[in-house]
């Protein structure tokens, strides 16, 4: 690959051309007549040439989204000469194969918000002659890593570490609100995307490496470490980006693993990845084993977006390997073997306590419209209730029942008729919750009118023999806390991302 690494006005002539050419999303896809950037991929998209013939914005989109080549004087006329001469200079233009008058653009270069990023293209330029390679560079603009940068806090930090970074388009966004970040990935050819990328962008508080996990950063902590690792389970060694060893987690739990030595107290890892559920070991336990002797000092929460049953992780495999049937059956056998029950697609996220409190353990399902508000707020509730005095502090503090709360009743066949058995609490904001409830409970949120205290509540419940005699104010806190944790009700201190 020939992409220019040394610092060189063309970055700056590029980026100034881009700009003032409006090659942002909103521009592009309303040229393509598409909603956003990633309906190119996988692409069966061809525009009609004529619709996108002439003006900067069209050529440039062309030439760097949709790969097509140009004689060089039709590009010199539509970007000007010395626009195609810096584009020449950094690597951007080279003389298709086979034609010694076409130019094309042999990687793909798009905004990803206010940045402009490379990476390998999903389609093979026209007549270029290129094939993915094996270590491919994940575009930037998938829709995974969409949701994964979509999902990321964006509050200031000092020190931000993107594992796994591909073109570095996470860790050059955090250079946005971290002091320094670091972005590190195996393959010569991502480190050598990534560092093009930085160069392209200006910025001059990331740092890009390239090494196995955390090499290289061997003497350094983070105050937030994040990584959209390989996770799928596969049964050959093909692609870098994609490959997660026999169960998809190989990457994963190493990464885990070395979590103790670089997250400093107080500081968080964020992943999103796919990991599974198996015999007589729940995902959130296993993550808490993979982190060693120390796992005391770590909190774990699990936030799954999508569960799927291994003979369905096992259909995907052969459709994506273009394998045949028989690979199905491989991959159904190879998952049994590990005793995958079920495979969670989502986040993984590891906090390293900072004071002596109880370590947490949780895991959510997504809702509609979970997002890094609601995972920012399901930390500060985990860790202010696993702290000493939480159920203290919470007799004084006035619940709220939220309006987006549910009560359901299961009904259950008995002798020919369907009768009430269950009553449930439903929520999907923050989180989608189903909670099996004590019929009191439909008396108890009521009373959550966000001017009665927990102890009053508690007074209330007793006196009405909602609740046994010997229940403790402690006890009742701790089940009002359940509730709170569930998304059902609301206290002022912790109040979910939607609530009034
Ligand atoms: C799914 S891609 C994600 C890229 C980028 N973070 C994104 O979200 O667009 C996974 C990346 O992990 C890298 N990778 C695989 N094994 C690795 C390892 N042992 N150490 C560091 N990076 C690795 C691959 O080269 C690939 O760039």
């Amino acid at each position: 690959m020939a992409l220019c690494l040394q610092n060189s006005p063309n970055f700056e002539i590029l980026r100034d051309y881009l700009r003032s050419n409006a090659f942002n999303e909103s521009s592009i896809c309303g040229l393509l007549g598409i909603d956003r950037l990633d309906d190119l991929i996988p692409s069966q998209y061809s525009p009609a040439k004529e619709s996108i013939s002439s003006g900067p914005l069209r050529h440039l989109t062309r030439l760097f989204l949709l790969g097509e080549s140009f004689p060089r004087a039709e590009l010199e006329s539509g970007l000007s000469a010395p626009v195609v001469k810096a584009l020449e200079g950094l690597g951007l233009a080279s003389l298709d194969s086979g034609s010694d008058t076409r130019l094309f653009c042999p990687v793909a270069l798009y905004p990803f918000g206010p940045l402009y990023i490379v990476s390998d293209r999903w389609l093979a330029p026209a007549g270029s002659g290129l094939k993915f390679p094996e270590d491919f560079v994940y575009p930037a603009i998938s829709p995974n890593t969409w949701e994964f940068i979509d999902m990321l806090p964006v509050t200031p930090c000092d020190s931000f570490l993107e594992l796994c970074s591909g073109t570095g388009a996470v860790a050059l966004a955090a250079a946005a609100y971290a002091r320094k970040a670091w972005a590190i990935d195996i393959t010569a050819r991502a480190t050598h995307m990534a560092e093009f990328n930085r160069l392209l962008n200006g910025l001059n508080n990331v740092t890009v490496l390239k090494g196995d996990l955390f090499e290289g950063a061997e003497n350094l902590e983070f105050d937030r470490i994040v990584a959209h690792p390989p996770y799928m389970p596969v049964l050959h060694p093909d692609k870098i980006f994609y490959d997660g060893g026999a169960d998809g987690e190989q990457i994963t739990r190493r990464i885990i693993a070395g979590l103790p030595n670089y997250l400093k107290p107080g500081g968080c890892f964020y992943c999103l990845a796919q990991a599974s559920d198996r015999k007589g070991a729940l995902l959130e336990d296993r993550v808490r084993g993979w982190l060693g002797e120390g796992q005391a000092d770590f909190d774990v929460a699990i936030l799954e977006l999508l569960v799927q049953e291994p003979k369905d992780a096992a259909f995907r495999y052969a459709l994506q390997s273009r394998k045949g049937f028989e690979t199905v059956n491989l991959m159904r056998e190879n998952l049994a073997r590990l005793g995958v029950e079920s495979i969670a697609y989502g986040w993984i996220i590891v906090q390293r306590k900072d004071n002596g409190r109880k370590a947490f353990t949780v895991r959510r399902a997504g809702g509609r419209r979970t997002g890094r508000e609601e995972i920012a707020w399901l930390l500060k509730w985990e860790t202010f209730a696993a702290g000493p005095s939480a159920f203290d502090d919470l007799l004084g503090t006035t619940p709220c029942a939220r309006d987006s709360l549910e009560l359901r009743t299961i009904h259950k066949m008995k002798d020919g008729e369907l009768v009430p058995e269950q009553l449930a609490l439903h929520a999907e904001n923050p989180f989608a919750m189903d909670c099996r409830v004590d019929p009191w409970v439909a008396f108890l949120i009521p009373l959550c009118d966000g001017k009665t205290t927990v102890r009053r509540l508690w007074e209330k419940c007793k006196a009405h023999n909602f609740i046994h005699a010997e229940t403790s104010p402690e006890e009742f806190a701790k089940f009002v806390g359940v509730l709170i944790s569930g998304g059902f009700l609301a206290v002022a201190e912790y109040l979910p991302p939607d609530s009034p």
